[in-house]
């Protein structure tokens, strides 16, 4: 097996049974989005990024991951609306060895553009919109109407947040109407692939790639 390409799913052991009353466990759509990063590491190491950021980052598993696989002299970001998911984020890191740096703050309020790398796991589950926001866990699946409500709320700021060369990863569900979705990003120039898609139980979950068109 060819090492360089592959992905080490991160330790996260250190990551209690309390904790998980709060942030969200690392799951199928976590591990989806490591095996899409995974499948894109020549193209994300060709672009040479200075600057990698999770939104929602949880129990960060998934930024720890690409942190691993591409290594030290990139900054390694994370956000999360919930504070404790950032702690355990920053420890995740630590756990693996690498260094990521957690932001408590609504999506990407705060942070510094640009960013190479963008990366989201949003709240995508179709609920009631007035369950988005609603505690800790709400936080994690309720995405309101169409599953859409947080991740729609992220799109008119990836043009301005990614750097030229930058590449947006997003965890679609199909509820979430991804054709809409990629429909929405092309009017602000941006091309999308299904990198890889999953069928869990109920859910079909797919990894969309953002680039912009050249
Ligand atoms: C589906 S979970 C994904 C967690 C992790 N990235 C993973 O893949 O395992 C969604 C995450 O987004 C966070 N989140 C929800 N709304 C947010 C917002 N407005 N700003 C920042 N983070 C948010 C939640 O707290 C949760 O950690």
């Amino acid at each position: 097996m060819d090492h360089h390409n592959t992905i080490k799913t991160p330790h996260f052991s250190h990551i209690t049974p309390e904790d998980l009353d709060h942030i969200y466990e690392p799951s199928e759509d976590s591990f989806l989005l490591i095996d899409a990063l995974e499948k894109d590491l020549d193209l994300i190491r060709a672009i040479c990024p200075a600057v990698c950021l999770e939104v929602g980052s949880g129990s960060g598993v998934v930024i720890t991951a690409l942190a691993t696989a591409l290594g030290p002299r990139c900054c390694y970001l994370a956000t999360d609306i919930n504070l404790r998911a950032c702690r355990i984020t920053q420890e995740t890191g630590q756990a693996n060895d690498v260094s990521v740096n957690a932001i408590n703050t609504d999506l990407v309020d705060g942070v510094r553009s640009p960013v190479d790398v963008l990366i989201f796991n949003p709240p995508y589950v179709v609920t009631p919109s007035e369950e988005v926001g609603r505690g800790d866990l709400e936080h994690t699946w309720a995405g309101g109407e169409l599953g859409r409500e947080v991740m729609d709320r992220l799109f008119p700021r990836v043009s301005e947040l990614l750097s030229s060369k930058g590449v947006f990863y997003l965890v679609v569900l199909k509820e979430n109407r991804p054709q809409e979705v990629a429909e929405l990003l092309a009017l602000q120039g941006f091309s999308c692939t299904t990198l890889l898609s999953r069928t869990t139980g109920p859910e079909k979950l797919s990894v969309l790639r953002f680039t912009r068109n050249r």
